[in-house]
């Protein structure tokens, strides 16, 4: 049996780490199997991921350095497909990911590089089974990441957050093939979840 691909996008403080532990708790309790769910992130805590989450606390401009940051999320996520994502989808896993080229297209476009040199860095990286994306005003997700007790990071403004959020609603224009949810991020938790669980039903991707 061939694994399943789930992807959650959304610009910082979306909310995705609290999608994520639902769907991991969703799947397991459907699939009745825990160790058949990876739940993973990027950037990694492996070397390109270690060194890209050190450059994003020590950095405070969110237009530097554009391409050496589009480099250092592409090799991490190279590392991470072969190492974990493509062997677990082998075995026939579900792969939770939180964040994955989409990304890359969203952020280092905002960055300021031109869209068709972000698209052609992430071709030949596999397309997700679903991507969820939640969606909402940068300004309500900012409020959010304030309130975090380490601070905030690199891409943390409200102009370069709301262009991110511009070009994640243009992913399905993007890729027509690809099954891309797009979630009201904006209203309360159990809501957001309701509309989650709703587009997983409807992409028919998981196998039970
Ligand atoms: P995180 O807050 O979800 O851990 O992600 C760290 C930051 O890295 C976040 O601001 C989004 C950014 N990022 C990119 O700019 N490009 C990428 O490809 C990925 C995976 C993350």
């Amino acid at each position: 049996m061939a694994g399943v691909f789930i992807v959650v996008e959304g610009i910082d403080g979306a909310g995705k780490g609290f999608v994520m532990m639902k769907l991991q708790e969703h799947i397991t309790e459907r699939s009745k199997k825990y160790d058949h769910v990876l739940l993973t992130r990027e950037p990694t805590h492996e070397k390109h991921g270690a060194k890209l989450r050190e450059l994003l606390k020590k950095h405070d401009d969110p237009y530097s350095s554009n391409h050496e940051f589009l480099d250092l999320f592409t090799s991490d996520r190279r590392d991470h497909l072969r190492h974990h994502i493509e062997p677990c989808l082998a075995k026939g896993y579900v792969v939770l990911c939180d964040r994955f080229k989409y990304s890359t297209i969203a952020f280092q476009q905002a960055q300021g590089i031109p869209l068709a040199e972000v698209i052609k860095s992430q071709e030949g990286f596999k397309a997700a089974d679903l991507t969820i994306l939640l969606d909402l005003p940068a300004n309500t997700a900012l409020e959010r990441v304030a309130n975090r007790a380490e601070g905030t990071e690199k891409f943390e403004k409200l102009d370069f957050q709301e262009k991110v959020r511009q070009n994640y609603l243009m992913l399905s224009r993007m890729f027509p093939n690809e099954k891309i949810a797009v979630i009201d991020a904006s209203t309360d938790k159990e809501n957001v979840w309701t509309q989650v669980k709703t587009a997983l039903e409807e992409s028919k991707v998981l196998p039970y």
